[in-house]
């Protein structure tokens, strides 16, 4: 195994137990082999259920695997010593309700071991961090869902860990608290850090990663640029554009188009393109944007791998452990 990267997995195995009366195991993941590189921001991407949960939850030691081994910075996960290299936002972060944020971040700086002094200051300069400065002494058990997450988000930073798990960090945040999670994930690259995050939304991914790692049904499918897997799928062009008053004419290349307030959002094939646009102007019209038409991540789970058989881990043709 590689072992100066920030972590590595093999064979990495999940079942569940299910049913009360006939018990049996239903498999969560698959062999799961993956390398997340130095430096890099990782996007764990899958639609519900496909695993990403459980895999986090192995890493840190919250599942045990059936089988299988991962290694952060070369240490096995039963050396406990990369905890202080790593840190984990769980998908529900459970926080103690009864402290302010301020007292929980000096908590778990106490975990880790820091001396009273440096605890105070990571605990300011993490409050300001996710922007829960104005909270620092409310108890959490006042907080909203995006607060909780923030909270969430600070306390996987403490440790200043290397590597960072986060399990859907966008979740619960409204815009300011998404660009917020962008930015400081951004951030943590330009310091060398290295992010692996999951989520099942492709305009977070787009932005972030520098590769993603795709999970169906509990299984690795793709790794590589996002850019690069979607890219291959731009099939038509969208066209805004600002009629003349007499309205534009059908112009060829042109696929589909629809009134939105007083521009005109046609739909045309990524040949046609200079020919509508050349089209437009000498209807006079005006063209006010154009960008490729990307199928959705949705789209491409439901195309590219396995049509309507849907997300999660029970439909795959399973071996038996
Ligand atoms: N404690 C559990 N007991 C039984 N089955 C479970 C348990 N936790 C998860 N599963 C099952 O394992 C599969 C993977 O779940 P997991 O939570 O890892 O998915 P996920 O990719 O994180 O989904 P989401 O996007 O909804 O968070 C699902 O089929 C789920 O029903
Ligand atoms: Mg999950």
């Amino acid at each position: 195994m590689e072992d100066h990267l920030p972590l590595v997995t093999r064979g990495l195995c999940k079942s569940y137990r299910v049913g009360h009366i006939r018990q049996s195991r239903r498999p969560a993941l698959h062999d799961l082999d993956l390398e997340v590189r130095e430096g890099e921001i990782l996007g764990y991407v899958g639609p519900n259920g496909s695993g990403k949960t459980t895999t986090l939850k192995l890493l840190t030691g919250l599942l045990a695997p059936d089988r299988g081994e991962a290694r952060f910075f070369g240490l096995p996960l039963a050396d406990r010593a990369w905890r202080h290299r790593v840190g984990y936002l769980p998908e529900h972060p459970y926080l103690y309700d009864y402290l302010t944020p301020a007292e929980y971040l000096d908590y778990v700086g106490r975990l880790f071991g820091l001396a009273a002094g440096r605890r105070r200051d990571r605990t300011r300069e993490l409050l300001a961090l996710v922007g829960l400065e104005k909270a620092a002494d409310v108890a959490m058990r006042r907080f909203s869902k995006g607060m909780v997450q923030r909270a969430g988000l600070a306390q996987a930073l403490v440790n200043d860990p290397d590597l960072l798990l986060l399990d859907e960090p966008m979740s619960g945040l409204d815009p300011l608290g998404r660009r917020l999670v962008r930015k400081l994930i951004l951030d943590l690259r330009r310091e060398g850090k290295t992010v692996l995050f999951s989520t099942h939304i492709l305009s977070d991914a787009e932005t972030l990663c520098d590769r993603v790692a795709v999970l169906r049904a509990g299984r690795l499918v793709r790794v590589g640029a996002l850019g690069e897997m979607l890219r291959l799928d731009v099939t038509h062009m969208e066209v805004l554009a600002v009629g003349p008053e007499a309205g534009l004419p059908l112009l060829e290349g042109e696929v589909g188009r629809e009134a939105v307030g007083d521009r005109i959002r046609l739909e045309v094939e990524e040949e046609a393109l200079g020919r509508v646009i050349t089209g437009i102007e000498s209807a006079g019209g005006r063209v006010l944007a154009v960008q490729p038409v990307r199928q959705s991540l949705e789209d491409y789970f439901y195309r590219e791998m396995g049509g309507d058989r849907g997300g999660t881990a029970e439909e795959g043709p399973w071996e038996t452990a």
